[in-house]
Order: C-alpha cells, then structure tokens, then sequence
C-alpha cells in the first residue's frame, strides 16, 4: 500500500493537486471529472471551476484567521468572478461578498448574499448604485474620496437608510506584484490620503442620522508576494483609529485589509526559469496566509499597548477581501488545438488554440503566466517547446511575451507529436479570466461548468450562440 503510494506520487506531475487536479489514465481530471469528456460534451473553449476547491481554499483562509485573536470576516472579492454558480459556493461554503458595482450588487444578492454580508467598493459609484447599495443596507460602503462622502449622504437621505461607510486610505505602500496590481500607491488612483484622512472622518461624522462611520480600509493590491504590505497596512490604518478616537471619542468597528492574499502560479516550476527573478517571486510567491494574520496581530497587539488602546481593538472586527486566493486555482481553462504549422526558417512549431486573450485578458495586459499542459495526455513528459498562440486576429494574441520583454516563457512545453483536435489545459485560470472576457472578434464567449464533489459536471454557464453576439445591437 505504502510502496504503491509512493510509486504514484512519484509519477504526479508536478502541477496536480491530490483529489483536485490530477493525471487519471493519460488525462488531466478536474475533481474527478476527466477534462476530455467535458470538453466532448461541453464544446471548447469551456471554462471550469471546481466547487471542493473553492470550499478548500475558503477553508484555509478561515482556519488561518484563527490564529488571530480578534473575529474576522472574509468578504469574497466578486470581480475575480462572479459567475453566479461560483458565488453561490462562496456562500455555501459560509463567507461575505465584496462588490464593486451596481452590477456586482445585483448579483450578489440574487446568489443569496444577505446586504449585511455585503462589502460596496468602487471609485466611481453612480447615484443609482449608491441608491441601491444604501436602501439595501449594506455591512459597508467604502468611500474612495472626500467628495464620495457628500454622495452617500444624498443616497441615504433619498432612501431614507442610514449607510455604514467605511474610508478608504492611500497609504504609499508598494508591493513587489504588478505596477497594475497595485493599488496603494499615491500614484494610483484610489483611495483619500493620510494628510487627508482625519478631515474626511470628521466631515463623515458631521451627520450621524445618515452616515454611520463604521471603519478604515486599505487594498495594497493584488498577488502580493509578502507579508510587510499587509503589516504596514494594518499599522497604518491602525494609527488612524487610535487618532480619530483621541481627537473626536469615535471608535471605529472593522478594519479592511482589503484582498492580495497570492496564489502561487508555479507549483510546477519547470519553465519558471525562463522568467525575470522579479516576476518568478511575485507569481511563485507561497505566502501563507496565517503569516498575514500572525503578522497583523502582532503590530496590533503592541500598538495597542503603546497606545493604551487594548480597549478599541477589543471592539475592532477584521475584515478582508480575497478573490484570487479564493478561485484561481480552482479554475481551469480547456482549449483545443485548430491549427499547426511549422515555419521552415525557424524551426518553430506553432499550435494555434481556440483561447485567446479575449478569454483571460491577464495573458496579454500584464503577462501574466498560466501553465499550459496536455489534458489529452496529462502524464506524457512535457518535453517538446511549441510557439502557442489563439485565434483571435492580433500578433498580440499569444502565449508569450509579444514585446520580447521575456515576462513570459518563449516556448510552451508540451508532450511531442501534439496535434489538432489535441486539448490543452491553462491552469490556475478561475480569477479575473471569465469576469473579463469579452466576444473580440464576433467568437460567442464558452460555457463555463461546475464540478461538483465525486466529479459531477454542472452547467455553470451555456455557450453564447451567434445570436447572442445580436442581442444589444440595434440596427
Ligand atoms: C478593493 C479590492 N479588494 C479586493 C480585491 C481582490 O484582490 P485579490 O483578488 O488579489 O484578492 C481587489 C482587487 O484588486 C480590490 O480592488
């Protein structure tokens, strides 16, 4: 048993995850859901998710928060994905939402999500939006800038709610993530600075019937490799409680960490040479959450000392808002080789799939690197380089980096002798790829399915059709 064990182990590719992603007879297999099957009957390119995957990262995000002493609410970031079955798991498997856009809201709340379980970001919230967020009475508006306040005062005064906000710091904290995955920073566009930030709490506290000043947020940014941006965030926001406490008697009642917990994209490294140090640390990155919250607790605890402050962080609620973390690696997407060629010049094989950047709009904006393997033959050895590229019509519209900037592998390592009609699987594909996918160049956008535990395949989503490409135009 024992030797039969380690035999297998032996033979896992290093991608696969035990009981999530794994090599089942030469095929890769998405919680028991052998990917080929569901590519035959589903059609191709097809989005897939994995129900006991989003339960077992929620899972780990919550065991990790009980090394922190205080309570801490995890509010899912929907951008990532807001594909209605994947928010319906994030609320079975029991935690809150974050929203940013009316849009967002709607969706939450037809998934389930009760407007107390609701988090409402955003920089450029119409009146509507506010409309709706404040008469549903949401946990929390966050408010991006001094002016917003004035705005959520009219929403709560026209939908006669008083609204929890929330204020939304810019502390000129820069992570090692992407320039565009960074949000704390003073050239960024968010958030009301720390010169700023005591004025605006006053100015939210003028009219308590309609605004209730509930807390302090930072977003550092998004796949952010280390644990001191969230410490120093955490230190900053606290400083400003401990301030407005001093100076007006307000006590605030949730701090906001905001999402960026990272996901690592190479778990299998075998081509994570071909790329920059810098981009190979920030997309490897193995951070584990519970070092976030060891972390946070520790400046908390001190500060709080320091401050004679252990009164107000007994009252203080964590909040964060993880949406990576939560569904990238548990999607995949599948895609099927249409066409080959060979270039005599170069040597170069290329395989051209039917993925292209309209369906994980990441790959062309910020080189962002999915491993690309066989689902057809999941455990033959990777061992021949393709030039890999989709369908769309731009020499942009490719599996490696386009401006020579070496962000992504040159070559994608593939089993030999692939051939059309041959499906390929880019893994850790379930965050920020379906919520931006647009129909570029009149493709219908895929089906998107669930699996479910014991290897059930739910429709999650159906194909658009060539009608569908119809429905708004009018002519
Ligand atoms: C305000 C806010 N919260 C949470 C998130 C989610 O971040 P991540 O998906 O990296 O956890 C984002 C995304 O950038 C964000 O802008």
């Amino acid at each position: 048993m024992t030797t039969e064990l380690v035999a297998h182990d032996r033979a896992a590719p290093a991608w696969s995850i035990p009981r999530y992603l794994e090599a089942r007879d030469g095929r890769l297999h998405v919680s028991g859901a052998d990917a080929v099957e569901l590519v035959r009957k589903f059609g191709s390119p097809l989005y897939v998710f994995s129900e006991p995957r989003i339960r077992s990262n929620v899972a780990r995000l919550v065991g990790a928060a009980e090394s922190a002493d205080r309570p801490v609410r995890f509010c899912y970031a929907s951008k990532a994905n807001s594909n209605m079955a994947v928010l319906k798991a994030v609320l079975d498997a029991r935690i809150d939402i974050e929203v940013n856009s009316g849009g967002e809201l709607f969706k939450a709340l037809r998934a389930g999500f009760r407007p107390d379980q609701i988090i409402f970001n955003g920089t450029s919230k119409t009146g509507d939006e506010l409309d709706d967020a404040v008469g549903a009475g949401v946990l929390s508006i966050n408010v991006d800038s001094v002016y917003e306040i004035g705005l959520v005062e009219a929403a709560a005064r026209r939908t006669g709610r008083r609204a929890n906000v929330t204020l939304r710091l810019v502390p000129e904290i820069g992570t090692r993530s992407h320039i565009g995955l960074q949000t704390a920073l003073l050239t960024s566009k968010f958030g009301i600075t720390h010169s700023e930030v005591q004025g605006a709490f006053r100015r939210a506290l003028t009219n308590p019937d309609l605004l209730n000043v509930a807390g302090i947020h930072i977003h550092v940014g998004s796949q952010t490799p280390d644990v001191e941006p969230f410490a120093e965030a955490f230190r900053a926001m606290w400083s400003h409680l401990v301030e407005l406490h001093r100076e007006t008697g307000h006590t605030l009642s949730h701090i906001n960490l905001g999402g960026g917990i990272p996901v690592n994209y190479l778990r299998d490294r075998s081509q994570a040479d071909q790329l920059p140090q810098a981009e190979r640390e920030m997309l490897g990155a193995s951070l584990e959450p519970s070092e976030v919250f060891k972390a946070v607790m520790k400046i908390a605890r001190e500060s709080a000392r320091t401050a004679e402050a252990e009164h107000l962080l007994d009252r203080v609620t964590i909040l964060l808002e993880p949406g990576r973390s939560v569904i990238a690696d548990a999607g995949v997407v599948l895609t099927t080789v249409r066409n080959i060629k060979q270039r005599p010049e170069t040597g170069d094989v290329w395989l051209l799939t039917d993925a292209g950047f309209n369906l994980l709009l990441s790959m062309t904006t910020y080189n962002w690197y999915y491993q690309l393997v066989s689902a057809s033959r999941a455990d033959a050895p990777p061992d021949t380089p393709y030039k890999v590229a989709g369908p769309l019509c731009d020499s942009g519209d490719v599996y490696f980096d386009i401006e020579g900037g070496g962000r992504l592998p040159d070559y994608r390592n593939l089993p030999a002798g692939v051939q059309p009609g041959e499906v390929l699987a880019l893994l850790n594909s379930g965050a920020y790829t379906l919520a931006q996918s647009f129909p570029y160049n009149g493709r219908p956008l895929p089906a998107a399915v669930m699996i479910r535990e014991g290897g059930r395949a739910d429709l999650a989503r159906r194909r658009d059709t060539y009608e569908d490409l119809l429905t708004s135009d009018i002519w």
